[in-house]
């Protein structure tokens, strides 16, 4: 390892070295100052990629962001690199020098034959000969990688490392100023549901997005996702469909990608020749990249795509209608796979009972069943509320079996108060199980007068008003496929 001012070049100057190090201070004192007097996060990045590739003479320059639901990186602010370079697909953390995501700093001689370089072909043909990722952090967590590429084989000096680590530094710096402007403008409640949720803060995901759209549809679809909570990627990628040497000859590049579906969306308006240049294209791009997914939409059909994906429409003509999504399909999909997962490792070599309390639980309980791998077996019980009093509750329907000795678990849709689930586990625990766990799938804290042990719980939620994925209002909406909020 090369100490600071240490000369990797034994036939440069020290003088060189010396004015290196001088170019290095300037810029890293106007990004610096960049931070404090610019608003938009992307604008502040745009200035430090330029500034990074022309203090290090490169050739260009590129930050990603990391998510780690998909293992992936995107390029989003970037400098000197083709449009085609950086729309080339996605880009594998673990496949594409995969020690940053590890928090390593990763150079790269020859980016036509390392291996640690996933689009090697697509490099070369950029020119680019050597690269240099360094992580990008955010408290403990690694968000992204700066990267830094140059046309000529380069060993990288320890002076130009630990300048790309102050960038990154200064970088991971003005992200968090950003999220921490967007807090400020936040109303509490908005700002309490984004806080308890993992997702990306919004100045992240607008990065990602370009938001630059080329027509009104697409502005239209994006909202329509939005709104179902679909996660999307405007023109994330472009498919090249011809060569001529080293230039794209012919490429398409589709406006959307759906990364929960697989999906490739692109728009269409009825301009029947329009039409057929585009499906000319999509036939080549489906014969050159088999795998790919993609689809040709128009407004009518997506509509209809979505319903098939489970999104249906909201179709309950009450003046009551949904107001957002909170929870996606696909969210709640995947977070009662993870409880059955829990379960079933939980209560390995046991046979538990799972005790639901009617309606509600209808759609979380026939999930989660199929997602627990133990020999389970399930009882229902009903209910009423009655008196003026909250909490005064009724059995109307007894479980059909005795519970004396068995592990049981109480699966519930959601816990509000916890005066239903407190008098249910109180009867059920006169009647000694072996044991008596929770399992709800919402958990409505802040509204909480009964103190509780949930032992799972699959998502905490918001003080609102929730139907859809058998939840109710006045008997309807629990056939949504999803959880939205409703203003009543
Ligand atoms: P608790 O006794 O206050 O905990 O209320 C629990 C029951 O109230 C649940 O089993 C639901 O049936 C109902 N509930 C509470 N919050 C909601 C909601 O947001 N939407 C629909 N039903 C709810
Ligand atoms: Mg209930």
């Amino acid at each position: 390892m090369l100490k600071l001012g240490e000369n990797p070049n034994p036939f440069e100057k020290e003088d060189t070295v010396q004015s290196h190090i001088a170019t290095y201070y300037q810029a890293l004192q106007e990004m610096a100052a960049g931070i404090a007097s610019s608003d938009r996060l992307r604008d502040v990045l745009s200035a430090m990629v330029k500034d990074t590739a022309s203090a290090m003479k490169s050739s260009g320059c590129s930050v990603l962001l990391f998510d780690p639901a998909s293992g992936q990186l995107t390029h989003t602010v970037s400098h000197g690199l083709s449009d085609w370079y950086l729309r080339k697909g996605f880009v594998d953390a673990d496949k594409s020098l995969g020690d940053t995501v590890e928090g390593k700093v990763v150079t790269v001689l020859d980016a036509a034959t390392d291996p640690r370089v996933e689009y090697r072909e697509m490099a070369q043909r950029q020119g680019i000969a050597s690269m240099i990722s360094v992580p990008l952090r955010q408290r403990d967590n690694i968000v992204g990688a700066l990267r830094v590429y140059t046309r000529e084989q380069r060993h990288f000096s320890a002076d130009e490392i630990a300048f790309l680590s102050a960038v990154a530094g200064l970088m991971s710096l003005a992200i968090e100023n950003a999220e921490l402007r967007e807090l400020e403008t936040m109303p509490r409640t908005e700002r309490d549901d984004m806080l308890s949720r993992p997702d990306r803060s919004r100045a992240l995901q607008d990065l990602i997005k370009t938001n630059s759209f080329a027509h009104p549809s697409e502005e239209e679809f994006a909202r329509l996702l939005d709104f179902y909570n679909i996660r999307w990627l405007y023109e994330p990628r472009s498919f090249t469909l011809e060569w001529d040497r080293d230039k794209v000859k012919e490429m398409f590049t589709p406006d959307f990608y759906l990364p929960e579906l697989d999906l490739y969306v692109e728009l269409t308006t009825m301009k029947q020749e329009l039409m057929r240049e585009k499906r000319r294209k999509l036939r080549r791009l489906q014969e050159l990249y088999p795998e790919v997914n993609v689809k040709l939409l128009n407004k009518k059909d997506y509509h209809r795509l979505l319903a098939k994906y489970g999104y249906t429409p909201l179709g309950q003509p009450e003046t009551i209608s949904v107001d957002r999504i909170l929870l996606s399909t696909s969210q709640i999909q995947g977070r009662v796979r993870q409880l059955g997962k829990a379960i079933s490792r939980d209560y390995a070599g046991r046979s538990p009972l799972l005790i639901g309390i009617l309606k509600g639980v209808v759609c979380f309980m026939s999930d989660l069943m199929r997602h627990i791998s133990l020999p389970v077996s399930v009882d229902f019980m009903a209910i009423s509320y009655y008196g003026a009093e909250e909490g005064s509750v009724r059995i109307m329907k007894d479980l059909d079996t005795s519970i004396t000795g068995l592990d049981v678990i109480m699966v519930e849709d959601i816990v509000d108060t916890g005066m239903t689930l407190n008098y249910v586990l109180k009867h059920l625990a006169q009647r000694n199980p072996a044991s008596l766990e929770v399992c709800t799938l919402l958990d409505k804290r802040v509204r909480r007068l009964v103190d509780l042990r949930l032992k799972y719980v699959g998502f905490e939620v918001p003080d609102e008003f929730l139907v859809g994925y058998g939840l109710d209002h006045q008997g309807k909406f629990r056939n949504l496929p999803f959880i939205g909020v409703i203003t009543p």
